[in-house]
């Protein structure tokens, strides 16, 4: 499933729609490059979600909780060594299962990466239009496949 963005709105959008088909347990993993798009789409799944904060990415928070129709993390691994440290640091942890993880740069975690996953990979940066490929790995994620498109 790919769509094209040719906007910040659009992206955001997207993770909007996403958000309606959110259950417990649920693990986004957003791919590309810096610049590319993934906090924009991790904003607007939020206001989707119906977080009332709105979602940011302060330095050297590698994650943050968001109160929202299920509690949302959000991880930006950017400044993470090795999934050593996430495992160890307690980024990957228990009460993720009850809510909805959002993952930036979710290479860094290695061989930790959740094999039940939503990968929305974001190609593209500065004022190119962004191709959005969206693929579900493992268990559970194709039900957010029916809501790319845009509604007509
Ligand atoms: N189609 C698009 N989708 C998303 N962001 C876009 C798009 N076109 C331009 N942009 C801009 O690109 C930047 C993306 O920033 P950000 O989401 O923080 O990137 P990342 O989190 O991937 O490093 C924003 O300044 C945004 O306005
Ligand atoms: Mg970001």
């Amino acid at each position: 499933m790919e769509i094209v963005s040719t906007g910040p709105v659009q992206t955001a959008g997207l993770g909007a729609r996403l958000a309606e088909a959110a259950e417990p347990g649920d693990v986004l993993c957003l791919w590309g490059v810096l610049g590319a798009g993934k906090t924009v789409f991790a904003k607007g799944f939020g206001s989707g979600l119906g977080a009332t904060e709105t979602i940011n990415s302060p330095t050297f928070i590698l994650m943050a909780e968001y109160p929202a129709r299920l509690p949302l993390f959000h991880l930006d691994l950017y400044r993470l060594e090795g999934p050593a440290d996430a495992v160890e640091g307690g980024l990957l942890d228990e009460r993720q299962a009850a809510g909805v993880v959002l993952v930036e740069w979710p290479d860094r975690l290695g061989e930790a990466l959740p094999g039940n996953r939503l990968d929305v990979v974001i190609d593209g940066s500065g004022d190119e239009p962004r191709h959005i490929r969206l693929t579900a790995h493992g268990k559970g994620h194709e039900r957010y496949l029916g809501l790319a498109a845009e509604p007509a």
